[in-house]
């Protein structure tokens, strides 16, 4: 009966996620929309965007204050929509909090090692993420035969972040391809084609968007790569994830639950309104502002310990 009470309160709690900017509301798009009964408690880490060219310690450090800030406003899993800290601080989110902690890194490489036929596959992801070598890692745990091409293209954050903000409406997409393209220093189209071309050549017929602002470009990257290449983003593996893992464990939200959704940001909570609502394609009705300094303030004595040992350990 008791038990019956607890199992009926942790349905109706919120999933929480988390990005450094905006990016991480394409993987709550896809959860959105394969969970519609469940609440959402998202937060963007917009005034410490990128988390790209950041150490790996200095990641793991916001991975746990951000998890520290979702805990606190109860929510029943975490997922880490960011694949730089998802290489840097999954497996301590998963030993620091008492909830599942799902990342993207996984998801991404298990649709991967699904899709290729030539078991060729290429990444793209931030300096962050490729440095750390986490999809090759996580494709080799399911299919060792499969090889991997991986490439940095930090700039393609830059080209989402400024991008929203400079295209008044619309998708980016259509602002790049409405002469948006032509303002940003480089331009996209032929940076994009250096980072791309070779690893297109290479003879991959997949390609992981190891980032999550990329799906973004993704009409522009796919004409580049040409019709013979796959993409694939982790949002819709991630989310059939957080399904499974919610199911198993019994926390479904009931069918019909009001869906409850918050919208953080570090940053401006106007703009991330309108920029949210343009990425999500569907209104983002309440955005709150969470200041850096009330989420460095949740880093209590015993996350510190446990940054400091996953430091320690490598
Ligand atoms: N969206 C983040 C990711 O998936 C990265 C963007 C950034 O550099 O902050 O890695």
């Amino acid at each position: 009966m008791r038990v019956t009470a607890i199992l009926r309160a942790m349905q109706k709690l919120p999933i929480g996620i988390f990005d450094s900017g905006l990016g991480g509301l394409t993987v709550a798009g896809e959860i959105m929309r394969a969970l519609p009964d469940e609440g959402i408690v998202y937060l963007g880490d917009t005034a410490r965007c990128p988390y790209g060219p950041r150490g790996r310690d200095e990641v793991r450090r916001f991975v746990l204050e951000i998890g520290a800030w979702l805990t606190s406003r109860q929510v029943k899993l975490i997922v880490i929509a960011c694949n730089t800290a998802s290489a840097a601080g999954l497996a301590l989110a998963q030993r620091a909090f008492d909830v599942p902690v799902i990342g993207v890194v996984e998801p991404g490489a298990r649709a991967a090692v699904k899709a290729t036929v030539n078991r060729h596959v290429g990444v793209i992801g931030t300096v962050g993420t490729i440095a750390s070598g986490a999809y090759r890692t996580a494709v080799h745990a399911l299919d060792a035969g499969v090889r991997v091409e991986s490439v940095a293209t930090p700039y393609f954050v830059d080209v989402v972040e400024q991008g929203l903000r400079l295209g008044e409406q619309g998708t980016l997409e259509e602002w790049l391809a409405d002469g948006g393209d032509r303002t940003l220093d480089p331009p996209f189209e032929p940076a994009a084609r250096e980072y791309l071309e070779p690893l297109a050549a290479s003879g991959i017929d997949t390609l992981v968007l190891g980032c999550t602002h990329f799906p973004l470009l993704e009409e522009s990257i796919g004409r580049i790569v040409g019709p013979g290449v796959r993409l694939i983003s982790s949002a819709g593996e991630t989310a059939r994830e957080v399904a499974d893992t919610l199911a198993m464990r019994g926390h479904l939200a009931p069918k019909g639950s009001p869906r409850r959704e918050v919208f953080a940001t570090t940053g401006d909570a106007e703009e991330f309104r309108g920029l949210g609502t343009r990425v999500l394609g569907r209104p983002v009705e309440t955005s709150v502002h969470v200041p850096v300094t009330e989420l460095e303030s949740l880093l209590d004595v015993r996350l510190e310990a446990a940054l400091a040992a996953d430091i320690q350990e490598g």
